[in-house]
């Protein structure tokens, strides 16, 4: 259903979005530059033949004037594949403020009723690639699951590295890590890049610790399902209110997600770079236009494809975000 025809068309729309934010790349306006994603987002899922519904997105109705949760995209009908639909138009909007690595725009799809519907709260995540399946544990402490990884990578616990969001609330987390003798990458932002590194072994990156966006473990989630790698969660809410939303969503609070549970079926997961990062090139202006690098996935094929494309704003000037600049 979510067949390799699609998977490029997708492509198109991490594409818009990540052509739309660098416009903005290092202006120090976040809000700006996620709006030019959004907008570019949702424009350009005008165009792909699918019944979409965006299960993950901007928020609810009355907060988001587009791709709400609910939100209707696509232009398909009876004939084309009804999907739910996980967007983040702009992962990172501080990395595309300050021009700082690692700024996405991601996307992914699955059948009807796949996601976890995660509301906007925090999630504590782990992830790491395909050896630390049915080894890592996220109710274990962080020492045990870095010797449990190090024994299934047949290293040392100093060999590996674990990347870790900077915040205050991970000071005992960095601690911890530290103390194990383990190698850290700290990052300011940007925890679905950061999940996905450590599949790809030439990030050097082996293990993600700690807690971030609900929302952003799903789509992490969705492409670790694509990457054959192993992701844990538990939905930590930062009050009453976020916890009483997301109950009411379905989601049952203390319970370990597993990749499963967070993302089933059949999955694509595509992203486009904003900015240069450890796992695709950033948005690269030329004298023609621009070019981008995008991956897309799919888990029944396992295929991971990277796709450079160059794009013309002459033949399609609706591309072009920044007109005055060149
Ligand atoms: P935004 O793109 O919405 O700014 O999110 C970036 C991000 O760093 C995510 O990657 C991460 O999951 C989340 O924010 C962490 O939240 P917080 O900044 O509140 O710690």
């Amino acid at each position: 259903m979510l067949d390799r025809n699609l998977a490029l068309e997708v492509v198109r729309v991490t594409e818009a979005a990540a052509l739309a934010a660098s416009a903005l790349m290092g202006r120090g306006e976040k809000d700006e530059a996620d709006q030019a994603a959004v907008t570019a987002m949702r424009a350009a899922f005008q165009s792909i033949a699918i019944r979409g519904r965006v299960v993950i997105g901007e928020g609810e109705r009355d907060e988001a004037p587009m791709l709400y949760i609910g939100e209707e995209v696509g232009c398909g009908d009876e004939s084309d594949p009804q999907v739910d639909i996980a967007v983040d138009p702009l992962e990172g909007t501080n990395l595309c403020a300050f021009g700082k690595p690692n700024a996405l725009a991601v996307v992914a799809l699955a059948s009807n009723g796949n996601f976890l519907h995660a509301p906007d709260t925090y999630m504590e995540k782990i992830a790491s690639g395909k050896l630390g399946q049915g080894v890592i544990d996220i109710k274990a402490s962080p020492t045990d699951n870095l010797e449990a990884l190090a024994r299934a990578k047949n290293c040392s616990v100093n060999e590996l590295t674990a990347v870790i969001l900077e915040r205050e609330r991970h000071h005992d987390l960095i601690r911890e890590v530290r103390s194990s003798g383990a190698r850290i990458r700290l990052i300011s932002d940007g925890d679905v890049s950061a999940a996905i590194a450590t599949c790809m072994p030439q990030t050097g990156i082996d293990i993600l610790f700690g807690t971030g966006g609900a929302p952003e473990g799903v789509l992490a989630a969705a492409a670790l399902r694509c990457l054959d790698g192993e992701f844990q969660g538990i939905v930590r809410p930062r009050n009453t209110a976020e916890a009483e939303r997301a109950e009411a969503m379905g989601v049952v609070l203390d319970r370990v997600y597993r990749l499963n549970d967070l993302a089933s079926g059949e999955v694509m997961f595509a992203a486009t770079g904003v900015t240069p990062g450890d796992l695709l090139g950033g948005v690269r202006y030329t004298t023609r236009g621009a070019q981008t690098s995008s991956m897309v996935m799919r888990s029944k094929s396992g295929t991971i494809r990277t796709i450079e494309a160059d794009h013309s704003f002459i033949l399609k000037p609706y591309l072009d975000h920044d007109r005055s600049g060149r």
